[in-house]
């Protein structure tokens, strides 16, 4: 091994879960005899009917289909709720932080949690809402998220989560597809001490749906809002009157959990359906190994339930292992950098997880917002959503996990409903950079991008795929099963396509070097290009637009925009504000452009194409090697764009 390498402490490895032995033994086995390995983990979770059936996926083209035990039936809010109430109604199930450092931390009991969630389910049913329906949430991180979510499983009902920084045309959007039949958002959010007001949000975008759509509002702050008699309604008034007792719903392992939205290299967000069997199967497993999760302890992932990550780390993997899960409402930087280290100490913190981008804001704060608090409780360390550089890897293992918490830097897609690439703590020695090696049943595979050709060398580089199906898979996109095909199973026959560039080295280790589609990777959130492109020329005075990636030393990438402007405006500040504000109203502030060139001209193909990879060049400020520039229709509009350069560094 060339690279430093990390392995797991004797200590560790013996108290842990899996160790490097089992989890060779288990790998083995799950990929030789899948339907063997998850029939008998399948098991972990409650089934109301056994199934008999385990796996029946299908990756060939045309005839896409993914089930997994298919015939079971069960109810997943159930399975995170009731079924631990014998043991530990008065364990804490969600520990909720609020924005302010001074307002009272609530410790919501298992006990706790099943009442506000019949409640919350009663309401639900009383607004008409059935098996099947859907209900968009946008709301801020407060329990009440977590209650609608698991409200929502309770009944049978789709969940689609939009993210409270997401715009009204975003959530506008997102209603329409999947036709939601209710909004729950709440009056405003407090984050890093401003507040965002989603109900005037909420208001704007229901502007543009159908009227039938109702919206069920949490009075969270108080804060004065709108109110639209017959469509409004206050849901923590309902749940007072609301009957404790709701049954949970028997559900077939396929019947969708919820949709979640996420960009692809089109201009259209995905709704990616999650089942509700397979995809609890896989959250529970992997938050419990992945984590080396034991009972008791403390778990806390850092991200927002408008995310995967907080759909299978925050709620539904911690609750269906009768965990206790921590929700935190604010920001790493509020009131001051060392937040995330007073809330670890406090609360003593034993898992926490959370993304590069936030370790490499803190670290530039410097390590004494990190060294003073006592960060002893702390076992394990996860990292997610893009990679991670090794400087930040280095102090987030000296500052926070005082060189004893492995890091699980875990790779994964909003698609794969859970970890498919990451370190177990006690079985996989760790090197910086890499999320290592496959979860039991995750086969992935590295491609020649031209021909397709699986390279059956250790060492190997390509495009990452997957050769063959997990249980938390998705399993189509919301009322386009061809569009599910087409994206990620017609690139090359019978593997799934991630999107990721990959290479492995001689250890069978995977390191992951970005997106190979027109996706960029922002603070650890996916942003198509072509999103950001269509909400630029959509701008009256842009002509033209072509967005891409350049490195950005906190985001991991940041948006760089060449604007093509309208013949006759002329190119001001006053006009590259009023740009940016233009996208964050269309997408939402992350969608923000880092950087705006004005650019008379873009570099085109004789055909018309832009060339997006000259683009890349000089946004990267790499333009010694542009390549071949002679197919142009007009070589010279680049010497233009780079004399121009916004991205000078
Ligand atoms: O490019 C990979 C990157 O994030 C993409 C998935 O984004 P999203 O669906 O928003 O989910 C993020 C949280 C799971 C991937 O295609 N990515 C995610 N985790 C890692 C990563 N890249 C490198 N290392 C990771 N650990």
């Amino acid at each position: 091994m060339t690279e430093p390498t990390y392995p797991p402490s004797e200590e560790f490895a013996k108290a842990a879960h899996i160790d490097a032995a089992k989890y060779e033994e288990m790998y083995k086995a799950s990929v030789q005899d899948p339907d063997t390995f998850w029939a008998e983990h399948g098991k972990r979770i409650d089934w109301i009917k056994p199934y008999t059936e385990v796996k029946n996926t299908n990756f060939d083209m045309g005839e896409v289909e993914i089930h997994w035990f298919r015939d079971g039936t069960l109810n997943v809010a159930a399975n995170c709720i009731d079924r631990h109430l014998a043991k530990r109604a008065n364990q804490t199930a969600i520990i909720f932080v609020p924005d302010e450092p001074g307002d009272p931390v609530q410790h919501i009991t298992y006990a706790e949690l099943h009442e506000k969630v019949n409640r919350f389910a009663n309401v639900l049913l009383s607004q008409g809402v059935m098996r099947g329906d859907r209900v968009v949430i946008y709301l801020p991180m407060i329990p009440e998220a977590a209650y609608a979510m698991l409200a929502c499983a309770r009944i049978g009902a789709i969940h689609s989560i939009v993210f409270a920084g997401f715009s009204a045309d975003g959530l506008a959007n997102r209603i329409n597809d999947c036709g939601a039949k209710v909004v729950i958002t709440a009056d405003t959010a407090p984050r890093g001490g401003r507040k965002t007001n989603l109900k005037s949000n909420t208001d704007a975008a229901l502007l543009h749906c159908s009227d039938k759509v109702r919206c069920m509002v949490v009075k969270h702050t108080g804060d004065q809002t709108t109110w639209i008699d017959g469509r409004d309604v206050d849901v923590l008034a309902l749940m007072e009157h609301a009957s404790p007792d709701c049954p949970a719903r028997e559900l077939e392992a396929e019947h969708p959990l919820f949709i979640l939205y996420t960009s692809g290299s089109t201009g259209k967000p995905k709704g990616v359906v999650h089942s509700s069997g397979g995809y609890l199967v896989y959250a529970s497993m992997t938050m419990e190994y992945t984590f080396d999760y034991h009972e008791g302890d403390i778990f806390w992932c850092t991200a927002d339930v408008g995310w995967v990550t907080g759909h299978s780390y925050i709620v539904y993997g911690p609750l269906a292992n009768g965990a206790t899960t921590v929700m935190f409402e604010g920001v790493p930087t509020y009131p001051d950098a060392g937040r995330f280290w007073q809330v670890c100490q406090d609360l003593k913190v034993n898992q926490f997880y959370t993304a590069p981008t936030a370790i490499r804001a803190l670290m530039g704060q410097g390590p004494e917002w990190v060294d003073k608090y006592d960060l002893s409780s702390l076992k394990v360390l996860g990292s997610v959503g893009e990679p991670i550089n090794p400087e930040a890897w280095n102090w987030y293992n000296d500052h926070v996990g005082k060189g004893k918490c492995p890091i699980v830097d875990t790779w994964w897609q909003t698609e794969t409903g859970g970890h498919l690439i990451t370190p177990l703590p006690g079985a996989t020695p760790l090197k910086p950079g890499s999320a290592t090696r496959p979860f039991f049943g995750v086969q992935p595979v590295i491609l020649e991008p031209e021909s397709g050709k699986e390279i059956d060398t250790t060492e190997a580089e390509g495009v990452l795929c997957l050769k063959d199906s997990w249980p938390g898979q998705m399993r189509t996109v919301w009322g386009d099963h061809q569009r599910f095909q087409d994206t990620y199973f017609s690139h090359y026959k019978g593997y799934y396509f991630s999107g990721d560039g990959c290479r492995r080295d001689a250890d069978g280790y995977y390191w992951i070097t970005g997106r190979v589609d027109d996706v960029i990777n922002v603070s650890g959130h996916r942003m198509g290009t072509a999103e950001v492109e269509s909400a630029l020329v959509a701008h009256a005075d842009v002509a033209e637009a072509a967005v891409v990636g350049y490195p950005h030393e906190i985001k991991g990438q940041g948006i760089y925009a060449y604007v093509t402007l309208m013949n006759g405006v002329e190119p001001s500040d006053e006009l590259r504000k009023e740009l940016e504000k233009w996208v964050r109203t269309e997408i939402g502030p992350i969608a923000k452009p880092d950087l705006i060139q004005w650019s008379p001209g873009l570099p085109k193909t004789r055909s018309g194409k832009i060339m997006r990879r000259i683009l890349r060049k000089i946004a990267e400020n790499d333009y010694g090697s542009l390549g071949d520039t002679s197919t142009l229709a007009d070589p010279s509009v680049v010497d233009d764009l780079i004399a121009n350069r916004m991205n000078k560094g």
